[in-house]
């Protein structure tokens, strides 16, 4: 049977506490696709990305919830209609792991919270994770009460109040929340029909400048590789907006940092995209939503190990401004996620701050009642007005503080 060739067209977080099945759930949604990859897919950017796309399907004849399938075939012998193709964001790999998923936010339209029913509510990544979803302002939420094969019927009740207890007041008050075993496909239908009506297809404006926020990048080629075979770096991201074509030019911002006399300055790149691949194949044209890889002539090294994540892609002299320093308008929260209050912000104080799908470190040079300006360690590419999430060091790790705007 032929496969019918469809984009991604929405990007959905998967969050929550380490081991409550967010792989497993993206592989019993996704499974399907996994071994269709071309072999110039397997030579590098779908494998490398650290994503997974599942094409959702509605068998006409059937109602719902059991209409809704990841089958190509239904299960009285006949073809499933395709609903949309959705992308899984799972950004891995970065210094702390709510760094990773905050830049992961960025490029979310909705996330699918998975909580473990055979653990008390909230874990603390379950906790922090909300409060993340809560304070970038991601709205579409469906809560997975994962692993329900291993409670009876009475533990499984327990932890659901617990769920609705723990999203009171939050941005998941209203999220639906769905049981579901990821690990034997149990309730695979009704998630899906969750995330059909919670997180719909956002309006993105296909038909200005192309803007891209890479959150990975990577050299593909294989040690050994000889010159005249040698591949261009290769940029794993999303398209916030517009639409690219293999052949466009593009910059990149901030860039490359050239050292001069002791100083050191970020310059924009640029580069022509070689090949465009969304949903597992390669195409002539994307549109926005969903992960991409895009092949570029950029020199390899450039790319190499996420060297370009953060960075904000697009036609050359439409891209926002980068920023070495900037001010910040802080709304902090009240508390920590383990109740601990937060203080105001220091002026000398370092804090690590997520701009898009940029991480960077910065020293506060000013801070006023709610306002601070930080001198940026490695700069950001930003309209302003951007949201940045404002985490500070508190003993060993960073921990979301607050959330901020860039006033410029
Ligand atoms: P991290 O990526 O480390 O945050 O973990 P994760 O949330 O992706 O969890 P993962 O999918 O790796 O699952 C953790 C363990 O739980 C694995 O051993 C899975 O087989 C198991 N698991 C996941 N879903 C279920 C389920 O529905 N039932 C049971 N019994 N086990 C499950």
């Amino acid at each position: 049977m032929t496969r019918e060739h469809r984009q991604p067209e929405v990007n959905i977080g998967l969050v929550g506490h380490v081991d409550h099945g967010k792989t497993t759930l993206v592989q019993a949604l996704s499974g399907e696709w996994t071994d269709q990859h071309s072999e110039e897919m397997k030579r590098g950017i779908s494998i490398r990305l650290g994503y997974a796309d599942a094409t959702f399907r509605r068998c006409p004849d059937m109602d719902a919830p059991e209409c809704y399938t990841v089958d190509e075939t239904c299960p009285d012998g006949s073809d499933s209609e395709v609903l949309r193709t959705v992308s899984f964001v799972d950004a891995p790999g970065h210094e702390t792991l709510m760094a990773t998923m905050l830049s992961g936010a960025s490029m979310m339209d909705g996330a699918v919270l998975v909580v473990g029913a055979n653990e008390p509510v909230p874990q603390a990544q379950t906790a922090e994770h909300l409060m993340a979803l809560d304070i970038i302002g991601i709205e579409n939420i469906v809560i997975a009460q994962n692993k329900v094969d291993l409670v009876d019927n009475e533990i499984a009740r327990e932890n659901y109040q617990q769920i609705k207890q723990f999203v009171e007041g939050t941005v998941a008050e209203d999220a639906p929340v769905v049981p579901i075993s990821a690990q034997r496909g149990v309730n695979m239908d009704l998630l899906m029909q969750a995330i059909e009506e919670q997180i719909p297809t956002p309006d993105r404006s296909p038909d200005v400048d192309p803007r891209m926020q890479i959150a990975r990048s990577f050299d593909i080629n294989r040690p050994g590789t000889t010159f005249d075979e040698l591949m261009g770096g290769v940029l794993g991201g999303s398209l916030v907006r517009g639409r690219l074509h293999s052949d466009d030019e593009i910059e990149l911002r901030p860039g490359r940092e050239f050292e001069e006399e002791g100083q050191s300055e970020y310059r924009s790149i640029t580069t022509t995209v070689r090949s465009l691949q969304a949903g597992n194949d390669l195409v002539d044209e994307v549109g926005p939503g969903g992960l991409l890889g895009v092949g570029t002539g950029l020199d390899p090294a450039l790319t190499k190990g996420d060297a370009l994540a953060g960075q904000v892609a697009g036609p050359p002299g439409t891209l926002p401004p980068t920023w070495n320093s900037f001010t910040i308008e802080v709304e902090l929260l009240e508390r920590l996620v383990d109740g601990d209050e937060i203080e105001p912000i220091n002026t000398g104080e370092p804090l690590m701050l997520t701009v898009g799908t940029a991480t960077t470190v910065g020293a506060v040079t000013s801070a006023r009642e709610n306002e601070c300006e930080v001198n940026l360690k490695r700069p950001v590419c930003a309209d302003p007005g951007a949201k940045i999430a404002i985490n500070r060091r508190v003993g060993t790790r960073w921990r979301l503080i607050g959330v901020g705007t860039l006033v410029g």
